[in-house]
């Protein structure tokens, strides 16, 4: 029976993973430069971690099931809940800031399409302990080093939830309506939105501001918010987001202020940016990078601390990430016993001895299946081996092998030691390791 793949997962052959182990470990390095250091979340969590910030609704997109004790367990959809949590029960007392980074699958049920799928990775990072315009510049310049060091151009939308929000309070719209419109203004559903306001007894003209709020765009946005009074000129928010853009301007980063986003979390309280594709592959799913200052710790039991981080869709990055199809290719070396008949165990012997050696210096491997010198060298040649090492009864006799160079066909015979100088040049190998 032909079992299909769960839906909106995918299996990721040994090219693909050569290719995204090629960027985790790029990702890795300028996170760890930035003094960040990795942590790891379980992959699942009680269901409430999720709920308690944005209600039982939330469930429609998880997937949560009760184990067989009874609890209500849920894959996590994303990691900064679990990460929050993590840091109230083990990491509360370590000095601040601490600055985090993580990398892990996660899971939403959702309708899958282009770049959208149900499993899907993460790679993100969060600073615990403040969310000041330095850290949040400090981050966002992190994010665009790590799509420098994939060579991803992208284009950087920056906004300020809590003028949206300062603006639906003044306008006496209450707690609960606020975060049905901030999903709303999420989902770009202006009309639902101006329906919402309607209802809650909003005039027109503090409608109009605050879709002019939501429509502005563009560098000269924060001074035409000044200048239509559309904000209180002595607002925190708006200080706040002048100071992170004088930073990000020195950072070298170039960004659009874009004050109609709004994110589809509930816990963003401050500034919050999204990072878009710019080359047009991804299609409709081209958000690589999201992320913004929140609150969260007090509802895990913890105290409020400030927090800013962001996540990228490793899988979206890997679908434009471009590298040279040769650096995807495995490069090694194989072994080839040469014997006379199934039982002739010494030359299979000293071949896996070869081997063995081998391994310290570049990844090799050796015939499992009892073949012929030339099926053995057009597998090789498959496996784009650059090397093949013969071992027969001669080489054995001498203490010797014959190193053949699989691209030039180039062969000679020399000691094993020779041999491992050899390939430690070719391969670039310092020292013993690889
Ligand atoms: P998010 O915007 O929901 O934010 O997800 C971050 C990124 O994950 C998105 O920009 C997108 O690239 C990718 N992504 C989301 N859903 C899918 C999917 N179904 N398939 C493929 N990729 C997807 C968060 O999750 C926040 N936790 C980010 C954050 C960290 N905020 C503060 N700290």
């Amino acid at each position: 029976m032909r079992i299909e793949r769960a839906r909106g997962t995918r299996d990721f052959l040994p090219k693909e993973m050569r290719k995204r182990r090629i960027m985790e470990e790029r990702m890795r390095d300028v996170a760890e430069r930035w003094g960040y250091e990795e942590i790891r979340t379980p992959t699942f969590e009680r269901a409430e971690l999720f709920t308690l910030k944005s209600g039982e609704a939330i469930l429609e997109e998880m997937y949560e099931f009760k184990d067989k004790g009874g609890r209500h367990l849920a894959l996590r959809p994303e990691l900064t809940a679990p990460v929050i949590r993590m840091y109230i029960n083990e990491l509360k007392m370590a000095s601040k800031p601490t600055k985090v980074y993580y990398f892990g699958n996660c899971f939403r049920y959702e309708e899958p399409q282009k770049a959208r799928y149900r499993e899907f990775w993460q790679f993100g990072t969060e600073i615990i302990g403040s969310d000041r315009p330095e850290a949040q510049a400090e981050l966002i310049a992190l994010a665009f080093n790590i799509l420098k060091s994939l060579g991803v151009k992208a284009e950087l939308h920056v906004g300020h939830v809590g003028l949206i929000r300062e603006r639906l309070r003044a306008a006496q719209v209450d707690g609960k309506q606020i975060n049905t419109a901030m999903r709303l203004i999420d989902k770009g559903e202006r009309q639902a939105v101006v329906e919402l306001m309607n209802e809650a007894g909003v005039k027109k003209d503090l409608i109009d501001d605050l879709l002019c709020l939501l429509d502005s765009k563009g560098k000269n946005t924060l001074q035409e918010v000044r200048d239509r009074n559309i904000i209180a000129a002595d607002s925190d928010a708006l200080r706040e987001l002048e100071l992170l853009l004088e930073y990000l301007d020195y950072y070298g980063v170039d960004y659009k202020l874009n004050l109609g986003i709004a994110r589809g979390l509930d816990y963003y309280t401050g500034m919050v940016f999204e990072i878009y594709e710019a080359g047009g592959k991804l299609g409709a799913q081209n958000q690589i990078c999201g992320g913004g200052s929140y609150r969260l710790a007090t509802l895990f039991g913890g105290d409020d601390i400030p927090l800013t981080g962001f996540a990228f869709g490793f899988d979206r990055l890997a679908e434009i990430f471009s590298v040279d199809d040769k650096d995807l290719e495995r490069r090694g070396v194989v072994v080839v016993p040469i014997r006379d008949k199934d039982a002739d165990r010494g030359v299979m012997k000293e071949a896996i001895r070869i081997t063995s050696r081998l391994r310290e210096i570049v990844p090799a491997h050796i015939d499992l299946m009892n073949r012929s010198l030339s099926a053995q060298l057009k597998y090789a040649n498959a496996c784009h081996d650059s090397f093949a090492v013969l071992v027969g009864k001669n080489e054995l006799k001498e203490a010797n092998v014959t190193l053949r160079n699989l691209i030039t066909g180039e062969q000679e015979r020399m000691s094993v030691e020779d041999c491992v100088e050899r390939l430690k040049a070719y391969f670039g190998v310092k020292g013993e390791e690889k």
